[in-house]
């Protein structure tokens, strides 16, 4: 099990993008999160392809897209080939997720399925084996700066549980709400990686929020 965390650009000053960045850099984060809003799938637009290259340029962590668009299948050659590391999309969001996760392993890129608040844990049940990642929303996909919901604590517990049974080698990544507060509960009950967006950029000093959580 790995106790990582993936700060979210999200909540990072646009306006300085490459001192942000140079934060993350200097940090012990170990992955940089990307998230990909469409206005369609969550009522938000956020940033894509110029920004996610710049974030691959700039960038020494691996990168961990997170796509909150509907029918990602269309996009996911083109952002795999950008040099990314992680690539995960939501299950409501695609009709063939079997067929999805090939396309994406076929860039030799890691898989990963995100999970809406609502959407229970068994879904994952027929296609656990074939995923890197599963990301499990602690918030409505969409904004940055929203208040955690508790049920992801049973969430991760069932799907640890899930993994398990399916002998998957599966990371369990929780997204959205995380602080100081809810880290320690979140990595114990089984979260390999956290990520933090308003926690750790808003604030004086981001590389010292990320240690916090790492040793919540
Ligand atoms: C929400 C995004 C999150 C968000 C997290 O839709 O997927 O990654 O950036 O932001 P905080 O940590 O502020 O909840
Ligand atoms: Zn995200």
């Amino acid at each position: 099990m790995s106790r990582f965390i993936s700060p979210s650009i999200l909540a990072a000053d646009f306006g300085n993008l490459y001192e942000e960045m140079s934060k993350i850099n200097k940090s012990n984060a170990n992955w940089l999160h990307c998230d990909i809003m469409d206005g369609v799938f969550v009522p938000n637009i956020s940033f894509g392809f110029p920004v996610v290259e710049f974030a691959a340029r700039t960038s020494v962590k691996p990168l961990d897209v997170h796509l909150m668009i509907i029918e990602p299948e269309k996009y996911i050659d083109r952002f795999c080939k950008i040099g990314i590391d992680i690539l995960t999309f939501h299950a409501e969001a695609c009709r063939h997720i079997h067929r999805t996760i090939q396309q994406i392993k076929g860039n030799n890129v890691k898989a990963g399925i995100a999970l809406n608040p609502h959407t229970p844990v068994d879904t994952l049940s027929d296609i656990i084996a074939d995923l890197d990642l599963v990301l499990i929303m602690s918030v409505n996909p969409g904004f940055g700066g929203q208040s955690f919901i508790e049920n992801t604590y049973n969430k991760i517990v069932k799907l640890k549980e899930l993994i398990s049974k399916r002998n998957s080698k599966a990371l369990i990544e929780v997204d959205g709400g995380i602080n100081i507060t809810n880290a320690q509960m979140l990595y114990e009950k089984g979260a390999d990686i956290l990520v933090a967006g308003t926690s750790v950029f808003h604030t004086d000093d981001p590389i010292k929020a990320i240690d916090n959580i790492l040793s919540a």
